[in-house]
């Protein structure tokens, strides 16, 4: 008998950790299954008696009986997943969606671009480099953020840099930062090659729609060597329910989430009504 795709799976807490006052890191122990996945899939994690919301998987494709998800506060879901303690259970239904085209990356030069919470999508993709680097040509990760306080993953940057470009940024930086400084968009030009890489942009609908107009507007980068990764709200996470809808007929849960920027108009990113719009 086929497996019910609605059925979510047990998984322990394993361990939390806490990357700013709204964001929080919790890894999971699956219970008797794994999860083979490709960096940007996501899973739906139900928390008993609360509901259930997507989130990406945000840790390494090679560890397949845990996953993490990085989580910021918002509503009942995410709110119930601040409070969970170690050793309490959830539910998981993974891999869920497309994930990043690794074959279309191989061998050439990457650009990650990533604002927010976007980091979380592209975590996976950073981390699948680090572990084969040689697979890949000169890869930059530009993350940025509004304030120090909102940077997460910081304890990792140090071991991305060994092996990748990384420019952090701030849009909002106190006098005393000392790193880059203004929006992604303002560090383009320090990108070499932009017309030669590819691109992977993760970020709230609005700012990827300018980031991907600058990019092929102001840097005459083909939007198809431009990938996204939206996230939209979603119900059954399966394309059975029709709640991920966009134009064009695609499902994001189950044609995204990433998508090639030349395959979705990115003036539907700035009109339809996305979870992360401001
Ligand atoms: C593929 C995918 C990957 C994601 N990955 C991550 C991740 O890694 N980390 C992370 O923190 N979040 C991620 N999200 C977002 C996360 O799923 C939502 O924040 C979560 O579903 C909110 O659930 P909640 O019950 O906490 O909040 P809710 O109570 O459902 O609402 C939270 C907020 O969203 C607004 N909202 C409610 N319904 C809609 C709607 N239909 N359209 C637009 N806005 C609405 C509410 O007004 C409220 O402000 C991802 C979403 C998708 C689709
Ligand atoms: S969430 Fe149901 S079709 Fe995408």
């Amino acid at each position: 008998m086929s497996e019910n795709p609605y059925l979510p799976k047990p998984a322990v807490v394993e361990s939390i950790y806490v990357e700013t006052e709204d964001v929080r890191t919790i890894e999971v122990k699956l219970k008797g299954f794994q999860v083979d996945f490709k960096p940007g899939q996501f899973a739906q994690i139900l928390v008993p008696g609360v509901g259930e919301a997507p989130f990406c998987i945000a840790s390494s494709t090679k560890r397949k009986d845990r996953l993490a998800f990085s989580i910021q506060k918002r509503g009942n879901v995410t709110i119930a997943l601040h409070q969970v303690k170690i050793g309490d259970v959830v539910g998981i239904r993974a891999p869920l969606g497309n994930g990043f085209p690794l074959e279309d990356l191989r061998s050439r030069e990457v650009v990650i671009i990533a604002t927010g919470m976007g980091i979380a999508a592209a975590k996976p993709l950073i981390l699948y480099i680090l572990e084969n680097r040689g697979e890949f040509g000169d890869v930059t990760v530009l993350y940025g953020a509004r304030y120090p306080w909102n940077l997460i993953y910081r304890d990792e940057y140090d071991k991305w840099k060994e092996k990748l470009n990384l420019i952090v940024t701030l849009s909002r930086p106190p006098p005393e930062w000392k790193g880059a400084r203004g929006r992604v968009t303002a560090h383009f030009s320090e990108i070499p090659n932009m017309r030669e890489s590819k691109f992977i942009v993760c970020g709230a609908p609005k700012v990827i729609e300018s980031i991907v107009t600058e990019l092929v507007g102001g840097y005459g980068v083909k939007p198809w060597n431009i990938y996204v990764s939206l996230e939209r709200h979603m119900k059954c996470g399966i394309g059975r329910c029709a709640r991920c809808l966009i134009c064009g007929g695609k499902y994001v849960c189950l044609d995204g989430p990433v998508f090639n920027a030349a395959e979705i108009p990115m003036e539907t990113l700035r009109r339809d009504r996305w979870i992360w719009s401001v």
